[in-house]
């Protein structure tokens, strides 16, 4: 069985798209890297550029690096670089700060362009920050949080859509990889007259995502995840052109300022995008950040999105082959168009079994309680290191190297 799953996967291999791709990162020899999904690998482009900004940028140029060396705009640079992988016209990104913090952002205002609709609507599944930033949100401007998962939102909508402001929601389930339908809801919501945030976390890189064909209103997203930015990377904040006029992001910070060298005595939010920024921007961070976003230069991003389904059906069918009668239950989709660029499966000894894989070289993780993820990123992984991570977890599960009481405390990675 396993032998013709090895030349299934290297006949996979041959015909995939990207392959070359995968020289664009730094991989340590000997580890399957499932966890991208997480923490994006080193890029190749990003110690060079570093040691250029750190040495020569900062080091040399000092402060005149504002100026000569572009350091002013790299906010909305980056951000526009970011745009291009997700469907956003010039002019409707910046980068900086954490999601949490645009979300914080996006959904403050946004809920301001819709006056007088009580409801911030979000996905009871969706990650913890979305859901703690509506709550406080809705606190702060005294409207109701209301939780509605992605299957009933089109009948909530249809029923109540006229008390809603803002529907926040991912197009991916962090947990399960699940991947839900954006265009259906985002025509619902508007019909209903709501604006639409959405969260790309495990979106952006990982598929083409169209935000101006969609007509999305906001979305926010990490850099660290598939866009391989690093530990910590900035997030992207993408506001409609046609919200820009409009539109006021509650934190004033004074790079958002009109004039911001006026140092003038109140606010004056700066046109465009500009107006999202906030303090000071993390250079260091986002010129890794643009240093990284080089791995999909040339990269079709139709190419990614038929890679990775074909890495994720993969890895099921060698699940349903290897793992059967061993406790696991996949939870991400079957179903091609309902996978985003993960595999979660269930299994009441997730965080042993993680612990054991990552001691033989495969990291990918778990969340609590039970679901080991394992993230595919179609620019480096490939059809043979997935066989080896599940042909691992087979072997450490027949033989019970693993410890089945171990349990999560503490960072997860
Ligand atoms: C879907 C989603 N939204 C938001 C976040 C939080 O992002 P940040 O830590 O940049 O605030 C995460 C982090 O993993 C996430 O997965």
């Amino acid at each position: 069985m396993t032998t013709a799953l090895v030349a299934h996967a290297a006949a996979l291999d041959a015909e995939a798209p990207l392959a070359h791709v995968r020289q664009r990162f730094l991989l340590p020899a000997g580890i399957v890297y499932l966890d991208g999904n997480s923490l994006g690998p080193l890029p190749a482009a990003v110690p060079s550029a570093l040691h250029d900004l750190v040495h020569r940028q900062w080091g040399t140029d000092l402060i005149r690096s504002w100026n000569s060396n572009g350091w002013w705009e790299a906010p909305t640079r980056i951000g526009d670089r970011v745009g291009r992988l997700i469907g956003a016209a010039p002019g409707q990104t910046v980068a900086g700060d954490s999601t949490s913090v645009q979300l914080y952002n996006a959904l403050s205002a946004a809920a301001a362009l819709r006056p007088d609709r009580p409801y911030l609507v979000t996905d009871p599944g969706d990650f913890p920050t979305d859901r703690y930033l509506t709550d406080a949100v809705a606190t702060q401007l005294g409207l109701e949080a209301r939780r509605v998962s992605p299957a009933d939102l089109e009948d909530f909508l249809e029923k109540e859509g006229d008390r809603v402001a803002v529907v926040c929601h991912s197009p991916v389930d962090y947990r399960t990889g699940e991947l839900h339908h954006m265009a259906a809801p985002t025509r619902a919501a508007h019909e209903a007259g709501a604006l639409v945030l959405w969260d790309l976390c495990h979106a952006a890189g990982a598929m083409p995502i169209q935000l101006d064909a969609l007509e999305a209103d906001f979305a926010v997203g990490c850099g660290y995840k598939f866009l391989s930015g690093g530990p910590g990377a900035p997030a992207f904040l993408y506001a409609a052109r046609r919200h820009h006029a409009d539109w006021r992001p509650p934190v004033t910070g004074w790079n958002g300022h009109a004039d911001p060298f006026g140092l003038h005595d109140t606010y004056e939010p700066a046109p465009g995008i500009g107006k999202a920024r906030i303090g000071t921007p993390p250079i260091l961070s986002l010129l890794a950040l643009e240093a990284a976003l080089t791995v999909f230069d040339d990269v079709d991003m139709a190419q990614v999105r038929a890679k990775s389904l074909s890495l994720t059906g993969f890895f099921l069918d060698c699940a349903a082959q290897l793992l059967d009668g061993l406790g696991f239950e996949p939870v991400t989709p079957a179903v091609p168009e309902r996978r985003g660029s993960q595999v979660s499966l269930r299994h009441a000894h997730a965080y042993g079994l993680a612990r054991a894989l990552e001691s033989r070289g495969v990291i990918g993780d778990m969340r609590a309680p039970d679901l080991l993820r394992f993230g595919v990123n179609a620019l480096y992984t490939s059809h043979a290191e997935i066989l080896s991570a599940v042909t691992c977890l087979r072997e450490i599960s027949t033989t019970g190297a693993y410890d089945p009481t171990a349990v999560a405390a503490g960072a997860v990675t």
